[in-house]
């Protein structure tokens, strides 16, 4: 019996959210379930809550900085779970990943510069390269065995193409492959040789389903810390991305300063003062609470690998090791990605993600999002038997 109340379902229409407020502007149509965006239905640990609001109660809002307290917070969750040492002067903060994984390119390459990624990966990676004028080089994924696999053949010639920077997802969006250390070796090692820096995406890394575990990269050589940015964040794990906080853990100084200096002429200093209290109080209080989200995701994702198994012989799910977004091959189903997403929309009334959006190696792919009430994951499968059983 899980002691965090993740069954209550909590209506989220009206509060402004991307998942739920913005399906008829995204799929067209309100009456459908929503699953796509990646956030969780679930309310936050207590004290996440009851720090924002006591912040909140004291009602001056003046300007305020991430104290050192904030930073040792991150660095005491970081090496308990992932056994990574970190300094304090390490960290900077910025409202978000996605807006770290920009300032890393300006900072780091110049307009026209190769940028790294492997797909079929999170959107904003292609649009983070392109929008700013730099070239998007793709080492595809392999699907082996219905995994993910790097073809290290290809990715060592990408890099001799010259690349600057490779951005790296770990654990995968969206195929939830969480990197094991003998791949982030070879990653580091090739990073090192060819002298390519590498942006590593951490936000899913404490999504982490038993038997598996995460490296951050940066923890496993000098070598490899010295030309990585590492970005983390509260947002995915405790359900706070509307508090838009992260932190970029850079050991090397002058790449830190280089990225310091680039959100400066951003004109970014800090985060918000619910950002900063929010951010501290999940890392120093949310252990248990993500110990019962990650049962309470095991079993989730146990029920809809059954439920597929059973009633939809086309699709077939993608086992992740972490995170909680399901990957469905459905190519089985002899549909094209127009005719899967009508089907899901007409006749399953669901919204889910489609994995063209990933890139290439995306195609009859779709995403779903299993950070739900049982209640609400159960509906969903009966859409999903309904737009294709
Ligand atoms: C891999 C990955 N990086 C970054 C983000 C978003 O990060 P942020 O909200 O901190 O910009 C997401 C959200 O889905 C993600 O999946």
């Amino acid at each position: 019996m899980n002691r965090f109340n993740f069954h209550q379902k909590i209506s989220r229409e009206n509060t402004a959210s991307v998942k739920w407020d913005l399906t008829k502007d995204v799929f067209g149509r309100s009456d459908v379930l929503p699953m796509w965006v990646a956030d969780m239905d679930f309310q936050p640990p207590e004290e996440v809550k009851k720090a924002i609001e006591d912040r909140m109660a004291h009602g001056v809002y003046g300007y305020t900085y991430a104290p050192d307290s904030t930073a040792e917070s991150i660095g005491l969750w970081l090496n308990k779970r992932h056994g990574w040492k970190i300094k304090n002067e390490w960290i900077l903060y910025s409202t978000g990943v996605v807006p770290s994984i920009a300032t890393a390119i300006q900072a780091f390459t110049e307009k026209g510069d190769k940028v790294l990624l492997q797909s079929p990966v999170y959107t904003p990676f292609f649009e983070m390269i392109k929008q700013n004028g730099r070239t998007v080089v793709n080492s595809q994924l392999k699907l082996e065995n219905g995994r993910y696999e790097i073809d290290f053949a290809d990715f060592e010639n990408k890099l001799k193409e010259g690349v600057k920077l490779f951005l790296l997802c770990n654990p995968h969006n969206p195929g939830g492959r969480m990197w094991t250390e003998e791949e982030l070796r070879k990653i580091g090692e090739l990073c090192v040789t060819y002298d390519c820096l590498i942006l590593s995406d951490e936000i899913h890394s404490d999504l982490i389903y038993k038997g598996h575990k995460h490296y951050p990269i940066a923890s496993l050589d000098p070598r490899f810390a010295e030309l990585t940015v590492t970005c983390i964040a509260p947002t995915k794990t405790w359900n706070l991305a509307g508090i838009q906080a992260s932190a970029a853990i850079i050991s090397n100084e002058k790449l830190r300063k280089a990225f310091q200096a680039e959100q400066h002429k951003q004109g970014f200093f800090t985060l918000s003062a619910f950002g900063i209290i929010g951010m501290e109080a999940a890392y120093r209080h949310g252990g248990e609470w993500l110990d019962g989200l990650m049962d309470y995701l095991e079993e989730n994702k146990k029920t809809a690998a059954e439920f597929i198994g059973q009633h939809l012989p086309g699709i077939r799910l993608m086992e992740p090791d972490g995170t909680y977004l399901l990957w469905l091959d459905c190519r089985g189903l002899g549909l094209t990605d127009d005719d899967l997403r009508q089907s899901l929309l007409e006749k399953g009334k669901l919204a889910l993600e489609p994995g063209p959006k990933y890139g290439s190696g995306g195609e009859g792919f779709v995403r779903m999002n299993i950070a739900c009430p049982h209640e609400v994951l159960a509906e969903g499968l009966e859409r999903l038997k309904r737009a294709f059983g």
